[in-house]
């Protein structure tokens, strides 16, 4: 993470996967504030910018208690939902429990495409609105704001005018405790139905096929994709300390652009540069070769011409060149 190479290869990592580990780091808020900071920008929301807590007697988030968090991604109440999320665990549970859980969104909703796309289709259609309760106390409860005050679906595709389709799915918003009760269903079946793909899918991504555990330890923090990989936690006894903080989407996707484009730039072999210049050259040798050929051909037709008697003109006889008598 110290040079540029391995930013670059880091968010490329990201990029591609979905996550990333970072290994041997000092296991302290400011190096990992540091680390976010090379990325970009930390992104502050209602619970601050930066965070570091422990479970708390009166939480105003369930992520604040020692409460089993089921897969969710964070922030689905924003127009513009978190794009990246670190953490980084200080203090593994003192008393036992606490393990990470992850699943892969896009390959889990992949897979429900699969099995049943009428429930991937109602899924990515019907707007569900989401809230933050727990901040009312200080900020208000936080929706999905205007222009979109109507909610969001489950899976977002990045070309909503063709029937929904994994290969254009660009982000997943998904937290069973964050849905509030103002969304507009379009029917009463279309919600039966609705629900029912939801538990298929919370199935899902809890499946063995789809979940998985990590033991996050001090010095080796995670980062990833808030659009598409899914995160919960399991129960904890004792005292369990973890710190982080969110990347805005465009401001993760703009740097691991440009890092990994000035890279290419500079990587560019010398070799290849000379091959440019060589190939330049060539043209230029060539161009120079065609005038050459031009001018003479030029000077060849004067030279006929001048040899030609007025009232004879050169025909084609049998594929020869010839002055002939008209
Ligand atoms: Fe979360």
């Amino acid at each position: 993470m110290n040079s540029d190479t391995s930013l670059g290869a880091f968010l490329e990592q990201i990029r591609a996967c979905g996550f990333s580990f970072i290994s041997k780091m000092p296991p302290t808020p400011e190096a990992t504030q540091q680390v976010l900071e090379r990325i970009s920008f930390i992104r502050p929301t209602q619970y601050g910018s930066f965070w570091d807590f422990t479970s708390q007697s009166e939480p105003v988030d369930t992520a604040y208690t020692n409460l089993s968090l089921s897969l969710h991604t964070d922030t689905t109440y924003f127009t513009d939902p978190a794009g990246l999320q670190l953490f980084h665990c200080l203090q593994p549970a003192t008393q036992g429990g606490g393990q990470s859980t992850f699943a892969d969104g896009f390959a889990a909703a992949q897979h429900l495409y699969k099995v049943n796309p009428d429930y991937y289709n109602i899924l990515s259609s019907v707007r569900i609105v989401s809230h933050a309760s727990g901040s009312s106390d200080t900020f208000g409860t936080f929706m999905n704001n205007a222009p979109h005050a109507g909610g969001f679906p489950v899976f977002t595709h990045s070309a909503p005018h063709i029937r929904p389709h994994p290969k254009n799915l660009t982000q997943i918003r998904w937290n069973n405790d964050d849905r509030h009760s103002g969304t507009q269903w379009p029917s009463h079946e279309r919600m039966i139905v609705w629900y029912r793909a939801a538990r298929v899918w919370q199935e899902l991504l809890a499946s063995k096929e789809f979940q998985w555990e990590a033991h996050l330890q001090p010095g080796r923090p995670i980062i990833f994709d808030n659009w598409r990989i899914v995160h919960g936690r399991k129960a904890f006894e004792g005292q369990r300390r973890v710190c982080g903080g969110y990347i805005g989407m465009d401001e993760f996707l703009a740097r691991e652009r440009m890092i990994n484009a000035s890279l290419t730039a500079e990587a560019r072999p010398e070799s290849s540069q000379s091959d440019e210049t060589q190939i330049s050259d060539k043209e230029k040798a060539n161009e120079k070769k065609i005038k050459k050929e031009q001018v003479e051909e030029e000077e060849i037709e004067e030279q006929r011409e001048d040899k030609v008697e007025p009232d004879v003109v050169p025909q084609k006889d049998e594929g020869v060149d010839r002055p002939i008598a008209s």
